[in-house]
């Protein structure tokens, strides 16, 4: 029981921390953007998507509630995950309402680097229903960064367009 909590503690909580300051950032943006309102709901769009990762995760940790012995041994450091929720988190906290182009950059950064570091994970686990669920949770993210491309391409914010999105073997 001891290790499944650890898991729990170590793996899942992060995530779903992520996931859930995402989600908080984007309902920061939708709302600093109230007067645009393509803008506006893309953001809105977006944080709902985040709070059903947060959901993805959760599920996850009923099962491991109801099943500790299968999730014991994962033993994983998950400081990435934890430092890219902090970094959405002073956003939200510290930041001046940002121009839309430094928004959507922010946002591709976040969701880019949080695309990679699922993925690398995704590698790593051994379990498949954990795997599983990282590899939704990059899916996820991945869709964010189309999405966010797309807007930034609509709005002729090219500089935006140069990066390379992550891409996943999936
Ligand atoms: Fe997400």
């Amino acid at each position: 029981m001891a290790t499944a909590r650890a898991f729990m503690q170590n793996v899942l909580r992060p995530l779903e921390e992520m996931e859930r300051d995402f989600g908080v950032f984007y309902r920061w943006l939708s709302e600093t953007f109230a007067d645009d309102p393509e803008a506006a709901m893309l953001f809105y769009r977006m944080s709902l998507e985040e709070k059903s990762h947060e959901s993805l995760v959760k599920y996850l940790k009923r099962l491991v509630r109801q099943n500790p012995n299968l999730f014991g041994e994962i033993q994983l450091n998950l400081q990435e995950v934890i430092d890219l929720g902090a970094f959405a988190r002073e956003l939200v906290r510290k930041t001046k309402p940002p121009s839309l182009e430094k928004a959507l950059d922010l946002a591709l950064t976040l969701e880019a680097s949080s695309a990679e570091v699922h993925y690398r994970n995704a590698v790593v686990y051994a379990r498949p229903e954990l795997a599983g669920l990282i590899r939704s949770l990059a899916r996820g993210d991945v869709e964010h960064l189309t999405g966010l491309q797309e807007f930034a391409a609509k709005r002729g914010f090219k500089k935006l367009l140069a990066r390379d999105l992550p891409r996943f073997p999936m």
